[in-house]
C-alpha cells in the first residue's frame, strides 16, 4: 500500500465488526508506529490496549458512570479552544451535522444524540480499544510527538485492512479510564483509538470529510 493510499483511505470509522484482530498485527501496528519522530526521541506516548474481556470491562464502566452521573473532573487539557472563531466553528459543526443526517439523527433529537455519543464508550463496537497518554511534566513539544505516534497507528491499520477512529471522548472520562486501567497519576490521557474492521459501506462510515484548499493554510515564498 502506497502511503497516499493509507492516508487518503484512512478516515474515522464509528461502525466496527465485530470480528477480533490478530494480536501480532496490533503488536505490528504498535511496534512499528513507535519509529514515530519525536524532539529528542523522548518518544513520550504511553499506550494502553484493551481487547477480549477487559475491552468490554472498561466500556462498561465507563457506560456506568454516565449512567450514574459520575462525570468525575473531566478532561484534564482542552479539548477544543475555550472560544471558537468562526472558521474553526464552521467547520466543527459542519461534520457534527453531516454526521447526524447520515445517522438519521435529527437536530435538537437529544437522545438520539446521547445514543450516538455512548457508542464513542464502546468503541464504536472495535475489538481493540487503546488509550494514549502522556507524562503530565510533558510539554506542548511533547504533545506533538503524540499526535505524530497516534497518525502512524491509524495509518499503518490501513496497511492491515484495518480502520479506526481518534476519540477525545474518553479524556472526559479519564477518571474511570484511569481506575480501570491503573494509569498511574503522572499521566494525563489523551485520547482514545478504536481499531477494527469496518465496513466502509456502513452509512456513518461514509462521511466523507472536507478540507480546507491548500490557499487556506499554506503561504508560500518563492523569490
Ligand atoms: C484527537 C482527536 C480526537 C477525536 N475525538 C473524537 C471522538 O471523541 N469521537 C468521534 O466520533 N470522533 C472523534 N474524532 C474524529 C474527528 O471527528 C475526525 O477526525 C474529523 O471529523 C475528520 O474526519 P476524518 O477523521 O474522517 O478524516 C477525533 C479526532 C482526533 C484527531
Amino acid at each position: 500500500m502506497r502511503v497516499s493510499e493509507a492516508v487518503n483511505s484512512r478516515r474515522s470509522m464509528r461502525v466496527f465488526k465485530p470480528g477480533s484482530v490478530a494480536k501480532a498485527d496490533i503488536e505490528w501496528i504498535i511496534a512499528n508506529a513507535s519509529r514515530a519522530a519525536s524532539n529528542g526521541n523522548l518518544q513520550p506516548w504511553q499506550l494502553y490496549v484493551t481487547i477480549g474481556a477487559a475491552r468490554k470491562r472498561l466500556s462498561a464502566a465507563i457506560l456506568k458512570a454516565m449512567d450514574d452521573g459520575d462525570t468525575g473532573p473531566g478532561a484534564e487539557y482542552d479539548v477544543y479552544p475555550k472560544q471558537f472563531t468562526p472558521v474553526y466553528d464552521t467547520r466543527r459543526k459542519l461534520v457534527g451535522k453531516q454526521l447526524y443526517t447520515l445517522l438519521g439523527v435529527p437536530k435538537g433529537d437529544a437522545a438520539g444524540m446521547l445514543k450516538q455519543f455512548r457508542k464513542n464508550y464502546d468503541f464504536f463496537d472495535a475489538p481493540v480499544g487503546m488509550i494514549l497518554s502522556v507524562e503530565r511534566r510533558m510539554g506542548s513539544g511533547q504533545w506533538i510527538d503524540c499526535g505524530i505516534f497516534l497518525d502512524q497507528l491509524m495509518l499503518l491499520a490501513r496497511e492491515k485492512g484495518l480502520h479506526t477512529c481518534p476519540q477525545a471522548a474518553f479524556s472526559r472520562f479519564q477518571h474511570v479510564v484511569r481506575r480501570e486501567l491503573k494509569i498511574p497519576g503522572d499521566q494525563v490521557v489523551i485520547c482514545g483509538l478504536a481499531l477494527g474492521y469496518a465496513d466502509p459501506d456502513e452509512v456513518p462510515n461514509n462521511l466523507i470529510t472536507e478540507r480546507a484548499p491548500l490557499g487556506d493554510f499554506t503561504t508560500w515564498f518563492e523569490a
